[in-house]
Formats: structure tokens, C-alpha cells, sequence
């Protein structure tokens, strides 16, 4: 009985189905570091105040270097007896140092502290997301650059619609993975408050300094509101939300990768080390690292609806529930860390068949809404123009030919504002040139775009500036 930190009240013991089902061990094992960090700004705070006498603070925060450094070698197992990392750490330095360790908890409670110790784990997480998102965008930047003037079939419904650049769209996924990135920091800017001090809801009875412990922790402010800061939960919503979409733009691109892979478009080839074969078909070679970062979405979205639903029926304070809240957004952390670190070393060993591409591109008249263009330029008003280059692909398709092999009498039967001139100079090269704009996918606009991503990648704040505060 008396091994549980709050037994006083108790008079039996714990159910043991309860004891093990009750215990958080297995999930926040995880945030020791930070269950002490947090614990030895919390100690100098108590005593600076003169809460606690410096002798004590001595003993606590050798003991808790002891502590960290058994755990690191893996001497201390933790107990689910003792239900969470919390219990487990103080438990610890109680029995290494004593009576000092039982003063650690003064002015404090679980309830600020879980939350204390997972804002501080979620920071340090998301600052290697953020920067696995910009690993992956130099990836993107690098083969763009090669692709910059490699022509393929642009598609909108699937169909063939106008030819693009390889490096316009792999730029486009850049643009995706920056927005991700953004909302990440976004996140993390409004989630670095510090709630210790809160206590167990309504703040506590010592003469604490929150602006100490804050500062300590390299958190921008204390939280203002104690049942507030013991009882959010919006930034495990924020940060899933944010790596929920930052998994759909990873699954939309698999989903890409897959269909290029495949012998019927033959588009790419993507490196060995990546692909599995089938145990029945010698000649399958599967594209498994896209289609499993696809089928991780599934779970990481699972993470977010988990969350929202776990907190919205609670009242404040803190209810038990929200022991839940971690499991989903570790678990999504570490896969969507996994699906981008997969897609940063894949990448550049992808074989682009550009001859493929190009007469993909050449095929399947993507060609057809130039020769409108052209036609309207000719004068022709746009939507005569998109009638009689309508009937040219009729008559292409009847007669198994391109626009640009139409001769002289088929373009003047089909309407006589149909110059042959125009049909002759349709070419992919001449499309993709053509869409010379901002946002445009002709190869200088490729180039200028990923000129300036280079220079924003070398010198974006990556938010690596993080400060834990070590509690040194
Ligand atoms: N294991 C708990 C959690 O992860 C720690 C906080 C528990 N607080 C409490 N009063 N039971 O949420």
C-alpha cells in the first residue's frame, strides 16, 4: 500500500487488471527526459523562493542526474505499480536521496506536470519534423532543378490535359510540404507556454515564480489561466491536424509515385532498396514505401479524430481520459517522421524514363488547347476556336494521327480559319515555354522558382533554435 504516492486515503489495495490497465508506462515512458528537465527548473524555482532549502535542492538535482543516467543505460525499469513516468521518476529519487526527494512535488501536481513534460517532448518533436519537412523540400529543389525541362503529360481527371514540367510538378509538392511546415511552427509557436504552477487546477499556496520556470524551460510565458493550462489539449489537436495533412499531401504523392511506377505508365523506376518482390511473380517489383506511407494517413487521421473525440465531452479540469491524448500523437509523430525520412532517401535514387514521359506528353492531343490559342490569336473568338480544334481531334482520332501531322486540305475542310502554319507549330516544347508566368510550368519559371527556394531553404529559420533548458 504504502509504495502508491497518494495511498494515505486507501484502505486496499489496487485491483491488479486495474493496476496495469490504469498505468501510463508503456506511452510517456518516453518523456523522462523531460519529466526531469522539468523537475529541476521546478526545484531551483522552490528554492530560489525559498521554498526549499539549497541543501535540498543539491541532493535533488544530483539524484535526479543519477536517476537519468540509470535510465539511460537502462538499469531503472520502470513499474506500472507506480502508473506513469512522474511516480516512477520521484519514486526513484526518494529512494536514492530521501526526504529532499519527497519535497520535490511541493507546489506541483501530475496535472501540470504531464502536460508540462509533453509541450516539451511535442517541441522537441516537432522541431525535427520541421526539419525532415525541409530535407525532404531540398530533395524536391535538387530534382526539380534536373527536371526543370523534362516535358510530361499534365492531367486533370486523370485524362492527358496539357504538357507540364517534371520539375513544375515536383515544385508543387514543395509548395505543400512548406504550408506543413508553417503549420507545424505555427503550433509550436502557440503551444510553448509553460503550465507548471497551475498545480492540480487552481494554482497553489506557495509564493512560486512562474516566470523562472518558464524561462528556465525556454518557454515563452507562463500559461495565464491554471485550469486552462491543466486542461487544453489544443495543441495535440493542432499538431495531429497539421500532421494529418502533411500525410495526405505524403499519400497523394504515393499515390503518384504508384501510378508512374506501374508498366502502363512507366513513367519512373524507383531504387531497389525501396521495393519488395511478390513470392508468386518473379517479375513483380512493388512499389511498397509509397504505398505504406499512403496506408499510414489512415492511422495519423485516426490520431486527430481520437483526440477531438477523446476531449469533447469533458469538463475542466483534468479527467483521467486525457491520459489517451498521447498515445495517438506519439504514434503519429513517429510514423509521419518514418514517411518522410523514407521519402527524402527514396527520391534521389528515382529513375525518371524521360523519353517516356515525353511521349506521353506528345500523345493524346495535350497539345489541342494551344492550337485555340493560337487560333484566337489568328482573331478566331475562343469558343470557335475550341469547336473547330474539337473537330481536328475528331478527325486525328478517326484518322489515328497527332494534331501537328494534320495536312494542308484537312485543316481547310475542317474550317477554313484553320491554318495548316498553326497545326505544323504545336510542339510540347513550345506549350510548356509558352506558360511563361509566375506560377507558370515553363522551365525558366522552374528555375527561378527553384532558385529561390534554394536561398529561402539555406536561410529559412528551421526552428532548430529550440532551448529545452537542460535545468542546468
Ligand atoms: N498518467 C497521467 C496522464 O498521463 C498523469 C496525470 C495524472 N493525474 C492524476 N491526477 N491522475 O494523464
Amino acid at each position: 500500500m504504502s509504495e502508491k504516492p497518494w495511498g494515505g486515503r486507501f484502505e486496499s489495495p489496487t485491483d491488479e487488471f486495474v493496476e496495469a490497465f490504469n498505468a501510463s508506462t508503456d506511452v510517456d515512458a518516453r518523456m523522462y527526459a523531460e519529466d526531469i528537465a522539468g523537475s529541476k527548473a521546478h526545484a531551483k524555482m522552490l528554492c530560489q523562493q525559498g521554498i526549499l532549502s539549497s541543501e535540498d535542492l543539491k541532493a535533488i538535482l544530483r539524484g535526479l542526474d543519477v536517476v537519468y543516467g540509470e535510465i539511460e543505460s537502462g538499469e531503472l525499469e520502470f513499474t506500472i505499480a507506480l502508473e506513469d513516468v512522474h511516480m516512477n521518476i520521484e519514486s526513484r529519487l526518494t529512494a536514492l536521496i530521501g526526504d529532499a526527494g519527497k519535497r520535490l512535488h511541493t507546489a506541483r501536481s501530475r496535472n501540470d506536470q504531464v502536460t508540462t513534460d509533453t509541450r516539451l517532448y511535442l517541441r522537441r518533436r516537432t522541431d525535427g519534423m520541421i526539419d525532415r519537412l525541409r530535407h525532404l523540400q531540398s530533395v524536391l529543389v535538387l530534382l526539380a532543378e534536373e527536371h526543370a525541362a523534362s516535358i510530361m503529360p499534365g492531367f486533370t481527371h486523370l485524362q492527358t490535359a496539357q504538357p507540364v514540367t517534371l520539375g513544375h510538378h515536383l515544385l508543387a509538392y514543395v509548395e505543400m510540404f512548406e504550408r506543413d511546415a508553417a503549420r507545424f511552427l505555427d503550433a509550436r509557436q502557440r503551444m510553448n507556454q509553460c503550465p507548471l504552477g497551475s498545480a492540480a487546477l487552481a494554482g497553489t499556496t506557495f509564493p512560486i515564480d512562474r516566470y523562472m520556470t518558464a524561462d528556465l524551460l525556454g518557454f515563452d510565458a507562463p500559461t495565464a489561466n491554471s485550469l486552462d493550462a491543466v486542461s487544453d489539449r489544443d495543441y495535440i489537436m493542432e499538431l495531429l491536424a497539421a500532421a494529418s495533412i502533411c500525410s495526405i499531401h505524403l499519400s497523394r504523392f504515393s499515390e503518384e509515385l504508384i501510378l508512374w511506377m506501374s508498366a502502363q505508365f512507366g513513367f519512373i523506376d524507383l531504387p531497389d532498396a525501396f521495393c519488395t518482390g511478390s513470392s508468386i511473380m518473379p517479375q513483380k517489383k512493388n512499389p511498397d514505401m509509397p504505398e505504406l506511407v499512403r496506408g499510414k494517413s489512415g492511422r495519423i487521421i485516426g490520431g486527430l479524430v481520437a483526440i477531438l473525440t477523446t476531449v469533447k465531452g469533458l469538463p475542466l479540469a483534468y479527467n483521467k481520459d486525457m491520459q489517451e491524448d498521447k498515445t495517438a500523437v506519439f504514434d503519429a509523430f513517429d510514423n509521419l517522421e518514418g514517411c518522410l525520412r523514407v521519402f527524402g532517401d527514396m527520391l534521389p535514387g528515382m529513375k525518371v524514363n524521360k523519353e517516356v514521359l515525353h511521349k506521353a506528353a506528345s500523345s493524346g492531343f495535350a497539345t489541342a488547347t494551344d492550337l485555340a490559342d493560337a487560333l484566337v490569336r489568328a482573331g478566331v473568338p475562343f469558343r470557335d476556336a475550341h469547336e473547330i480544334v474539337g473537330k481536328s481531334v475528331g478527325h486525328c482520332i478517326r484518322e489515328k494521327i497527332e494534331l501537328h501531322a494534320m495536312d494542308a486540305a484537312a485543316c481547310a475542310a475542317i474550317d477554313a480559319r484553320l491554318n495548316v502554319e498553326m497545326v505544323r507549330e504545336l510542339s510540347v516544347e513550345a506549350c510548356v515555354a509558352a506558360r511563361d508566368h509566375i506560377g507558370g510550368t515553363a522551365p525558366q519559371q522552374v528555375l527561378q522558382q527553384v532558385a529561390l527556394w534554394q536561398q529561402r531553404l539555406a536561410t529559412g529559420a528551421t526552428a532548430s533554435d529550440s532551448t529545452m533548458g537542460s535545468g542546468e
